[in-house]
């Protein structure tokens, strides 16, 4: 095939045919979000590779592997966002947003870009929804962001996605942690990924989520993080665990969930479905109480969270979910001729400032075609015009499903009409 004609791999292109599907999904999360006195923000496609770097962690697969960077023509280099959390706490940080009353909750949803290897459930360009909170350092904000996802997948009724959390700690019991990750990898070192033996020393714990499948198959007996936990760390995720409870939200420990991005401290969590190929997470977040400061900030404690939309879709379709219906044509209005037809379109015209989907013919098709046409787009009701109509000052509403008919006024208050006689049959 021409490579014109085909969109690049990893890719998809997000048909009118699903828009439904979409704007169920983005509405619900949204709505929740709000409830929760979160605000929407949208940043920038692309951002500065530094923020990347620092924010992400240049240790991390994302940022060692997966980005689209190039140079722009004036030479910088310029990354398009493979996550929503940096760009969102950098435009926090620019635009004086942290100045405003604490704790700081933003909702974005945004596309993301990452040059992964395709598969069921992994794009190369997906889109996230996400919630970052700034300002928070209570384990109940760690719970209550929990929450918020819980409530967009009740709102959704999404089923069998089980969540799992974890503490991944603070610097100071992730230094232990760290060195005995390095003793423990260092039987396997010569069988390492070239990456991994680089991170050894810098930055063991990006070992555990490698996925190169050798790498991946020592991870599986490495030391766990809630073995090193501090007091401080553990008492922490114990009170988040408590409010969970309390919540009645379900989860189980997962010592082995590390996340693979730098910026998380303390809780972390994923929801996993198996109902989205071999990508069985479907969200993820936690805590990054050191990134604000990482990119030039104060320290700002704060977390988030970030859902794959395509993921949920997937999980929605394989579970058959309600979707809101697909919009239909209300109206259309055939003319039997060219005159006729423009003033079917001064019809329309009333129809569609008063809300209605209404359609005329634009194409200059017989009568008979044009019925045809409103049959093909699903029309609820149609309508011809033609001299003796526009004589009469009346014509009739057929519904198209049943035949029957209904004579309306269509000089005065046209739009009016049309609606009590629609509200009369519904
Ligand atoms: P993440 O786990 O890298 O976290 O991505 C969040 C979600 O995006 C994943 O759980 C998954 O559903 C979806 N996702 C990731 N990669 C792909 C892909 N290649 N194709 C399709 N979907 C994908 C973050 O991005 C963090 N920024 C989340 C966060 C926000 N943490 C704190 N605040």
């Amino acid at each position: 095939m021409d490579i014109v004609t085909k969109a690049p791999r990893g890719t998809e292109d997000k048909l009118p045919s699903q828009m439904n599907k979409w704007h169920t999904v983005e509405k619900i999360a949204a709505q929740v979000a709000e409830a929760y006195g979160c605000k929407e923000i949208r940043t920038p496609t692309f951002e500065h590779t530094e923020l990347f770097q620092r924010g992400v962690g240049g240790t991390t697969d994302v940022v060692q592997k997966e980005m689209y960077t190039f140079n722009d023509k004036k030479g910088r280099s310029i990354t398009l966002k493979p996550e929503g959390t940096a760009g969102a706490v950098r435009a926090a940080l620019e635009n004086g947003l942290l100045n405003e009353a604490l704790p700081l909750k933003l909702y974005y949803f945004t596309r993301c870009f990452r040059y992964e290897a395709p598969q069921s459930g992994r794009l190369r360009e997906f889109n996230q929804f996400g919630v970052e909170i700034l300002g928070a350092n209570s384990p109940v904000s760690d719970a209550e962001i929990i929450c918020m996802v819980d409530d967009i997948f009740k709102f959704l009724n999404l089923k069998n996605v089980a969540l799992e959390i974890n503490s991944i700690g603070c610097p100071e019991c992730r230094a232990k942690y760290q060195q005995a990750l390095r003793e423990y990898y260092k039987q396997y070192e010569a069988q390492l990924c070239d990456t991994c033996k680089e991170r050894l020393e810098k930055n063991p714990m990006r070992l555990l989520d490698c996925k190169s499948e050798i790498c991946h198959g020592f991870a599986k007996d490495a030391p766990v993080i809630l073995d090193y936990l501090c007091d401080s760390c553990s008492d922490h995720f114990e009170r988040v665990k408590k409010a969970l409870d309390e919540m009645n939200v379900k989860y189980t420990v997962n010592p082995r969930i590390v996340r693979g991005l730098d910026y998380y401290t303390n809780t972390v969590f994923e929801f996993i479905s198996d109902s989205c190929g071999a990508q069985g997470t479907v969200c993820g977040g936690g805590r990054y109480n050191g990134l604000v400061e990482e990119i030039g900030g104060k320290p700002v404690a704060a977390l988030g969270f970030a859902m794959g939309l395509e993921r949920i879709l997937m999980v929605m379709d394989a579970q058959n979910a309600d979707y809101e219906p697909a919009k239909r044509c209300d109206l259309f209005i055939a003319g039997t001729d060219e005159n006729a037809s423009s003033y079917a379109l001064s019809l329309v015209r009333q129809l569609r400032e008063y809300g209605f989907w209404a359609e005329c013919d634009i194409v200059g098709r017989g009568l008979k075609a044009q019925m045809k046409y409103a049959d093909k787009i699903g029309a609820a009701f149609s309508m011809v015009i033609g001299e003796n109509e526009i004589q009469a000052g009346k014509a009739e509403l057929k519904n198209m499903k049943t035949g029957e008919k209904m004579t309306v006024n269509i000089g005065d208050k046209f739009a009016e009409n049309v609606n009590s006689v629609l509200m009369a049959v519904e």
